[in-house]
């Protein structure tokens, strides 16, 4: 079953006497988080709003890769994945996704850092208050934009920055038009899912107890590429329901990539784990 995480809210919120009943409202919107029948309610939900734009959502991404491409074009040097890359691709989905303010869907990028075990109690309260103030005054669809942006801006922005990185390391001085590029993301921001055991179980001779919460690794860079891409969205019930618009990215922009007669070259790339997030803060290539 999966983690209970809006559970483990209500059970600070008491310990703590802290109101994180917005955070809570959210949390247990969120499919991730879900299970039985409450699953399968709240992903038909968003499923639906997430089908509303599917068209719009493609022709958003196809335009900014283009961008992208004639820009890496016309560059000779550095050329950052975060700001140049990933942001605007990212904008460009949300923008089609969400139709509430700009404001709201900020504030939507954030809000990932409410499933990061690290973060302070002050910044739990903010995410929590600001969301407060959000869902007051939103129609009947806001949750549900909220929830898709909520869950797709880390896998789908930095899984993008940190792919074109490890391909400038793995084919360093290449031409891009050399490049064999991979079917799908060659790595991935978000490489596990927890869920909890419903009963004693032995799993491949590991062995697990009723209510024990267990790790499920979706990607590792120790498994073969065709692992890891059948795995890369999660399998099972609870599979990613942003992997078209993601697919979609990743085919556009690795065809328009492999047009290119420019070389690729790593350059500077630091990462943040902001549990269960691999967000890069600096991530950097070289066009020549
Ligand atoms: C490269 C991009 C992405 C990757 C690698 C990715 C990966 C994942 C993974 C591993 C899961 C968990 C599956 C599980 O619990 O078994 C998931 C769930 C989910 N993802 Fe994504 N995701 C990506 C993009 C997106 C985008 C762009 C959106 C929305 C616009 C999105 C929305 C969701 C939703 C709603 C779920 C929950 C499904 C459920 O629990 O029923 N994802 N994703």
């Amino acid at each position: 079953m999966a983690f209970p995480m809006g559970s483990k809210y209500r059970e600070v919120s008491l310990r703590t006497a802290t109101d994180y009943s917005s955070a809570i409202q959210l949390l247990e919107a969120l499919p991730v988080f879900l299970s039985g029948d409450e699953h399968k309610k709240r992903r038909k939900s968003m499923a639906l709003v997430y089908a509303q734009t599917r068209k719009l959502q493609e022709k958003a991404i196809a335009q900014v890769v283009d961008e992208v491409g004639q820009s890496i074009e016309h560059r000779h040097g550095a050329f950052n994945l975060i700001d140049e890359l990933s942001i605007p691709l990212w904008t460009a989905l949300r923008n089609v996704i969400c139709s509430e303010s700009r404001e709201v869907k900020d504030l939507a990028s954030e809000l990932p850092d409410l499933f990061y075990p690290g973060l302070s109690p002050r910044k739990r309260k903010r995410l929590n208050n600001k969301l407060a103030d959000i869902l007051k005054s939103g129609n009947g669809q806001l949750l549900n934009q909220i929830a898709l942006l909520t869950l797709g801006v880390r896998p789908f922005s930095s899984s993008l920055a940190l792919s074109i990185h490890k391909i400038a390391r793995d084919n360093d001085g290449k031409r891009l038009c050399e490049i064999e590029f991979p079917t799908s993301f060659p790595d991935s921001a978000l490489t596990y899912v927890d869920r909890i055991s419903m009963r004693d179980t032995v799993v491949d001779g590991c062995p697990f107890s009723a209510g024990s919460r267990i790790r499920c690794i979706t990607f590792d860079p120790s498994y073969s590429e065709e692992n890891n891409s059948k795995q890369l969205y999660g399998i099972g019930s609870h599979t990613c329901l942003g992997r078209p618009i993601s697919d979609y990215t990743w085919i556009r922009l690795s065809n328009i990539l492999s047009q290119s007669q420019k070389t690729i070259h790593p350059n500077a790339l630091s990462v943040e784990h902001r549990e269960p997030f691999t967000i890069p803060t600096k991530c950097l290539v070289d066009f020549k």
